[in-house]
């Protein structure tokens, strides 16, 4: 067993509310909640700051390495990122981190790099950790693995309604596009893709209200009967 408890992986395509459902496990069993994505966000936030090219594998791995990374307690159960003492928020939802976050997902040196420091935050346990790789690459020895889905018309459904509630414009076609081209640049590049690990629980959202999700991981959780 680890110090703080067991590692949680929850992986699964965009939109499919990995971080909310994963807050809300960490919330509901006393762990810590790290999103990768917001990582690999954080980077590419950096890269388009400083004109590195989003292609050039070797300069990114450099200016990730050069950086000073830190995970700050945050208000709830979710870690700040922080680079350079400056804590990042609302800049890593912006689309173009967003697109510029999927190109460099691509590049093996800078996987390598996440990789190592995702397995260093969660090596003690007690971290619900979510992405794309984490039960098949970040952490294969993750003591509960879930790859969490849904169909693309319901995560595009979700987040017009997620958008309208913010008081943002939403179009359903835009977004379902959007969401099919992200799943197949994840799913489909060499190093890395997302998929569901052997053994990792699947849960198909579709049809599930978010709250069913957490009981069901939770459950899972319990079954294992760790702290
Ligand atoms: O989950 P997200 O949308 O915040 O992730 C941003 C990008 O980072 C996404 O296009 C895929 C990539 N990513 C990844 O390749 N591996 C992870 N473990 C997490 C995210």
């Amino acid at each position: 067993m680890r110090p703080d408890g067991i590692v949680i992986a929850i992986d699964g395509p965009a939109g499919v509310g990995k971080s909310t459902v994963g807050k809300l496990v960490a919330a509901r069993v006393g762990y810590r909640f790290i999103s990768t994505g917001k990582m690999y966000r954080a980077l590419a936030w950096q890269a388009l700051e400083t004109g590195v090219s989003l292609e050039d594998d070797a300069a990114l791995d450099g200016l990730a390495r050069a950086l000073r990374w830190a995970f700050p307690k945050g208000a709830g159960p979710e870690a700040d990122i922080s680079l350079n003492g400056r804590v990042l928020a609302l800049e890593l939802s912006e689309e173009s981190v967003s697109r510029a976050s999927s190109a460099i997902a691509r590049l093996a040196g800078v996987r390598l790099f996440m990789k190592d420091m995702q397995r260093q935050a969660g090596l003690s346990g007690g971290v619900v950790m979510e992405g794309r790789d984490i039960g098949t690459n970040v952490f294969p020895d993750a003591e509960l693995k879930v790859y969490l889905d849904a169909s693309p018309e319901a995560r595009a459904r979700r987040r017009v309604g997620q958008l309208k509630g913010q008081g943002m414009p939403a179009d359903y076609a835009e977004i379902l596009d959007f969401i099919i081209k992200r799943d197949a640049q994840d799913s489909g590049r060499a190093v890395n893709p997302l998929r569901k690990a052997d053994d990792a629980h699947y849960l198909d959202s579709t049809e599930l209200p978010r709250e069913k999700v957490v009981d069901a991981i939770v459950g899972l959780f319990e079954s294992l009967s760790v702290k």
